[in-house]
């Protein structure tokens, strides 16, 4: 049973912006058909001073340990889904599906400060999201948010397109004409390998130091940004030229016509985006 204090905590917590845009997003993703059953996990970096105003004091309800240390977040707070929660419950139990952790000084834990209520635990891809922060926040000091999920149509196209980077990435910005204007860095993919470990962790941030998306085979994508928005914003296109790629694939009369390199070049000028020099 929570106590008093407890449900006092919740009550603040519930009135906090970055609680409500976890509630909003995850559930707008689940009717996305992109995060069935517990699929998906995002992990959004706060600020102290935000948290602050919602959460009185640092009392610590559990530590967890972590078995890959993350000494360059030491210090910061995130508010990260829980494993094994669905995307789909969130919006109805924030204080089960989602915790607020805090990194160890070592690293090598997190303190448990809000959420993940009964026994929960923080998302099973931590290490593919904290390293990934890591890699980012080196990059782009506004970054944080790392967004994972199974978006349908970029997972169809891993098993029909090549997974070459460069011709996957120019597929994309040709499906639809922003594409290149949003992700001008193409995306990175990585070959299959077993979700919720340390080596996809790895490799997963390895990707992030040249472009915010990174595609995971059969599985699902990965996206960086500076704000929920503008993680979620990453995926929906990318998926949305995905699906316009499956589309046209499927049609029986093929492709007739598309951007050329040049109007993707013409593009890339007029929006002031650099592309990626090794894809185009
Ligand atoms: P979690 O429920 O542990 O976050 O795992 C979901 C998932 O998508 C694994 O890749
Ligand atoms: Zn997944």
């Amino acid at each position: 049973m929570k106590t008093i204090q407890e449900i006092e905590t919740d009550l603040f917590l519930l009135d906090a912006p970055f609680v409500k845009e976890m509630m909003e997003i995850t559930y707008n993703m689940w009717k996305f058909n992109w995060d069935e059953r517990n699929g998906g996990n995002i992990s959004y970096l706060l600020h102290e001073e935000e948290i602050r105003r919602y959460l009185r004091n640092d009392h610590v309800l559990r530590t967890i340990p972590l078995d890959f240390p993350v000494k360059e977040l030491a210090g910061k707070y995130f508010i990260v889904t829980g494993s094994g929660k669905y995307f789909k419950n969130v919006k109805a139990s924030p204080a089960e599906c989602l915790g607020i952790i805090k990194v160890s000084e070592s690293g090598q834990s997190v303190d448990l400060l809000w959420g993940l209520s009964g026994d929960g635990k923080p998302t099973s891809e931590l290490s593919a999201h904290f390293r990934s922060h890591i890699t980012r926040l080196a990059e782009d000091p506004n970054h944080r948010v790392i967004m994972h999920t199974h978006a349908t149509n970029i997972i169809a196209m891993t098993f029909t397109h090549d997974l070459n980077e460069k011709s996957f990435s120019k597929t994309l910005w040709k499906m639809c004409t922003e594409c290149i204007v949003v992700f001008p860095e193409g995306v990175g993919i990585l070959p299959w390998m077993v979700p919720g470990t340390d080596l996809i962790g790895e490799a997963t941030a390895d990707k992030m130091r040249d472009t915010r998306l990174v595609i995971w085979p059969h599985h699902g994508i990965l996206g960086a940004g500076a704000s929920i928005d503008d993680a979620f914003g990453l995926i929906e296109t990318a998926e949305k030229a995905a699906q316009v790629y499956m589309l046209v694939s499927a049609h029986q009369s093929g492709v007739k016509q598309s951007i050329t390199d040049d109007e993707l070049v013409e593009l890339a000028q007029a929006f002031g985006v650099k592309p990626n020099s090794k894809f185009i």
